[in-house]
């Protein structure tokens, strides 16, 4: 069994914790699927999750599932491998921006899990910091795959799906447009993440969501005057309303990854985290969790959410 620590996130279907498994000590994160009035829980979402990381299998830049737990009310409940770093989320709002070298390496690593997902066939669909997660070494592993999609087999409409959803932030042109979407909506997501990590704001932001909407549609695409040659050139390409002139519709990401601004790159010895990142998070004494948004950390007492569809003899330990 596992023991609950405390709550490490939150989101509309799924509530991630801490835990220690009661044999070894290790640390997982258990992701239990919740859903905000407390019932009608997804388990479709659930199913979805564990199909997509099962049938992915290790990869080193995915979140890393390690077993399948009953919650407390019977539903399957993820048991994930523990990312001591946090949310890269938290990162960026902390520093800011990254420099250029910083963020090749993250997307390099990001760049080499979608392209995994997609060779099977699975968009992602929701690419954003939040879903980011940074390991005690520096290395990134993307995790939450509630909203991705299998059998797409094309980058566009052919072979795509219609189905509207993601982050407003780093939705594609083509889904606003509901021209049907595939792969590459990945790519763009992509795009718009390395120039968020370059920039410190999305390439489209604006704070009313109407207004981001019709930039990611129509305006043109501005850089900081710090942004280098090779990085322009490649978030020009990336972010290309024209879905099969997009880097990344035509080879997927070997198309990416041999763009010049990855040049300095060996992909093989990304993959193995084998490149050293030049950020490592300090994890500080025994808290553990010190890198997750206190507004997550603090809010509620360690087990106050798993027992709380709990008899009281259930509830005796809030274990999985
Ligand atoms: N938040 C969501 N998933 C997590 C994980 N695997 N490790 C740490 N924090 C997380």
């Amino acid at each position: 069994g596992y023991t609950v620590v405390q709550e490490l996130g939150k989101g509309g279907f799924a509530t991630v914790y801490l835990a220690t498994q009661d044999t070894t000590g290790e640390a997982y994160a258990i992701k239990q699927f919740t859903s905000e009035n407390g019932r009608d829980i997804d388990e479709d979402k659930a199913t979805n999750e564990r199909a997509v990381l099962e049938r992915l299998g290790d990869h080193e830049h995915v979140v890393r599932l390690c077993d399948i737990v009953d919650d407390p009310v019977g539903v399957q409940a993820l048991v994930l491998e523990y990312m001591g770093g946090g949310e890269l989320f938290h990162w960026l709002k902390e520093h800011r921006r990254f420099s250029e070298p910083r963020a090749r390496l993250y997307t390099a690593e990001i760049g080499l899990g979608l392209g995994a997902l997609h060779d099977l066939d699975i968009v992602y669909r929701d690419l954003k910091p939040e879903n980011l997660l940074i390991d005690t070494e520096g290395h990134i592993r993307i995790t939450d795959f509630g909203l991705s999609k299998d059998n797409v087999t094309g980058a566009g409409a052919e072979g795509g799906t219609k189905t509207f959803c993601g982050t407003p932030e780093y939705l594609a042109p083509e889904i606003l447009e509901n021209r049907g979407h595939g792969k590459a909506v990945d790519w763009w997501s992509f795009g718009t993440l390395l120039y968020e990590m370059m920039c410190g704001l999305p390439p489209f932001y604006d704070t009313n969501v109407q207004r981001m909407y019709n930039k990611i549609l129509i305006a043109p695409l501005k850089f900081p005057s710090y942004i280098s040659k090779d990085a322009k050139a490649v978030l020009m390409a990336l972010l290309q309303r024209a879905v099969d002139q997009r880097l990344g519709s035509a080879k997927d990401f070997s198309e990416i990854a041999a763009h010049d601004f990855y040049a300095s790159l060996d992909m093989d010895k990304v993959y193995k985290k084998q490149i050293k990142p030049e950020f490592v998070p300090q994890i500080k004494g025994a808290d553990t969790a010190a890198h997750f948004d206190k507004e997550f950390t603090s809010e509620k007492a360690c087990d106050s959410v798993v027992t709380s569809k709990l008899s009281d003899e259930q509830a005796e330990a809030s274990n999985f």
